[in-house]
C-alpha cells in the first residue's frame, strides 16, 4: 500500500470510528466511543461503548469490536490494528481493560491509534500494556504464537 492508499485508509478507518460512536449506548457517561478493528486481510470490525445501570457491566467500544470480530469467526492470528474515537481533548488512551484484550490478539507492535475532534495519538500495544498477562510469559501471546 502507498502513502496515498495509507492516508486515504485511514481516513476511512476515522470516519467510521466517529460514525459507530453514534451508536454508544451511554446516557450515564454521555461519552460516546468508536472502534475499529483492521484485519490482515482488509476486514474490518466496529463496535461502540455499551453502558449499564450497574456500571461495572459496561463495555468499552474497543471490547465491542474485538468481540464482534471474534463472534463472526475471525482467528486470533488475523488482528492488525486499533483507531479508536473518543469525544474529548486530548483523544483519549483505551482504558486497562480493553488494553489486556488487545494484548491478546495482536502482535505487540501492532498499531492503536486514537483520535478526537482536535486531537491524535498512537501507540504499539507493547506501550500501551508492557508485559501483559500472558500464559507465554515474555511477550504478548499472539507474539509468542506468530513467532
Ligand atoms: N470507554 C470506552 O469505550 N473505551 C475506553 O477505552 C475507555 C472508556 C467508555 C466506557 C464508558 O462507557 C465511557 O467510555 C466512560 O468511561
Amino acid at each position: 500500500m502507498n502513502n496515498e492508499q495509507l492516508t486515504e485508509r485511514l481516513a476511512q478507518l476515522k470516519s467510521t470510528a466517529q460514525a459507530v460512536s453514534q451508536h454508544a449506548y451511554a446516557p450515564y457517561s454521555q461519552f460516546p466511543v468508536g472502534a475499529v478493528v483492521l484485519l490482515k486481510d482488509g476486514r474490518q470490525f466496529s463496535g461502540c461503548n455499551v453502558e449499564n445501570a450497574s456500571y461495572g457491566l459496561t463495555n468499552c467500544a474497543e471490547r465491542t469490536a474485538i468481540f464482534a470480530a471474534i463472534a463472526a469467526g475471525v482467528s486470533a492470528d488475523q488482528f492488525a490494528g486499533v483507531v479508536i474515537y473518543t469525544p474529548s481533548q486530548p483523544a483519549y488512551a483505551p482504558c486497562g481493560a480493553c488494553r489486556q484484550v488487545i494484548a491478546e490478539f495482536f502482535a505487540a507492535d501492532a498499531p492503536v491509534l486514537s483520535f478526537s475532534d482536535a486531537d491524535q495519538r498512537h501507540w504499539q500495544v507493547q506501550d500501551l500494556l508492557p508485559d501483559a498477562f500472558s500464559f507465554q510469559p515474555g511477550g504478548s501471546l499472539r507474539a509468542k504464537l506468530e513467532g
